[in-house]
């Protein structure tokens, strides 16, 4: 690996970046292709669902023979199957690349393009391997595992609690935390809550029309005049339309019904009971949490995950911390689970 390597992967992840919130359930993507003297001559990134994959994007744009000899970065192995569009391997072989720098293995059973492009006499190397895995985990996971890929969002006091022992939680934090919610809605395609989130709280949850919202609640109980019932489509799980476990819904068959509605990532804002047994099944891949400087100073307030009943320190929950900012006065924590 080079730093001239590394610096057009990050190029790749830059202009992958660009297709964000429009490419799923597809990868972001993005490419950059050098002539045989090292000059880049093209750059291009998949910009939608069903459009051009990145390489496409890139080499169409090329007049002549430029690429000829040259070296092309992808932040994913390129594709060697007929989907919506042509195989990409098929491309870059007809350029006459001479070499292909890759970020990651496609976890999409139909692709072996680095065998294509290894017996076209096309050398291929790997860079920035974890941080290219990183980038396209919702990818990774909606196309492994067939589920929406799950972020809990969760506002505390220092002290972890979303509200004091009465219920009152309005506000914890800042104006421009909350604004930074309204902005992170946008980039999934549904919210899941909770009916007692609901009742207590007639939360709006404003996302933008066409997004999906989803709510459980068992036996039906939230309110149909409920201010989150307002806009979007909504999807309310009750134990009409989804199968019990431990006498309460399967979240887990929630998710999977989502996924199967073309939902491939969900955004859940909920108390404490929800999200501790959400993280208790497995069923969180990350954490955002906002943390207020308040404290209650009260072990009988609401936590932010009341699940499971653990003694040993060495069995808590283990996540790790991949950006940390500050938003108002709080603090922003992104973590992934496990
Ligand atoms: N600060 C924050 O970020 C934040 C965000 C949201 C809410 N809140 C606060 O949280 C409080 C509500 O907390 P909460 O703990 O009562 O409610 P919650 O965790 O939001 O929801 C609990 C409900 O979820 C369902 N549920 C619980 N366990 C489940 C399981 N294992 N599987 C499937 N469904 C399950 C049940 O509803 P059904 O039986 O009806 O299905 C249960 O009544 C409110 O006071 C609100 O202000 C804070
Ligand atoms: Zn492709």
């Amino acid at each position: 690996m080079t730093n001239i390597d590394t610096k057009y992967m990050k190029m790749c992840l830059t202009l992958a970046k660009r297709g964000a919130g429009r490419v799923a359930p597809n990868p972001m993507v993005g490419c950059v292709v050098l002539d045989k003297s090292g000059k880049v001559v093209s750059k291009g990134y998949h910009k939608k669902y069903g459009e051009n994959h990145a390489e496409r994007d890139a080499l169409l744009k090329l007049q002549n023979n430029e690429a000829c000899g040259g070296t092309l970065y992808v932040n994913l192995e390129p594709c060697s199957h007929y989907g919506k569009t042509p195989p990409c391997v098929d491309l870059i072989i007809a350029h006459k690349l001479a070499r292909v720098v890759i970020g990651m293995k496609d976890v999409n059973p139909k692709v072996d393009g680095i065998s294509k492009l290894k017996a076209a006499g096309i050398q291929v190397d790997y860079v920035l391997e974890k941080e290219a895995t990183f980038f396209n985990r919702v990818f990774i996971k909606t196309m492994t595992k067939k589920m929406p890929y799950v972020v809990l969002k969760t506002a505390t006091t220092m002290d972890g609690k979303i509200a004091t022992k009465t219920g009152s939680s309005k506000w914890i934090t800042s104006v421009a935390s909350r604004a930074e919610v309204y902005k992170m809605r946008k980039e999934f395609d549904c919210i899941m809550t909770s009916s007692n989130t609901v009742i207590a709280d007639n939360p709006t949850m404003k996302m933008g029309q066409c997004k999906w919202k989803c709510v459980l609640d068992k036996d039906l109980r939230t309110d149909r005049g409920s201010k989150i019932y307002e806009e979007g489509q909504i999807y309310i799980a009750s134990k009409k339309n989804t199968p019990l476990k431990n006498n309460q819904l399967d979240v887990e068959a929630v998710l999977r019904h989502l996924y199967s509605l073309g939902i491939y990532s969900v955004f859940v804002e909920c108390g404490g009971t929800l999200a501790g047994a959400m993280l208790r099944e497995g069923l969180i891949d990350e954490v955002y949490q906002f943390v207020a400087p308040k404290i209650l100073n009260d072990n009988s307030g609401y936590s932010c995950f009341n699940g499971d009943c653990i003694n040993e320190i060495s069995k808590a929950k283990n996540l790790s911390v991949y950006d940390i900012k500050q938003i108002g006065t709080d603090i922003l924590i992104k973590s992934v689970v496990g």
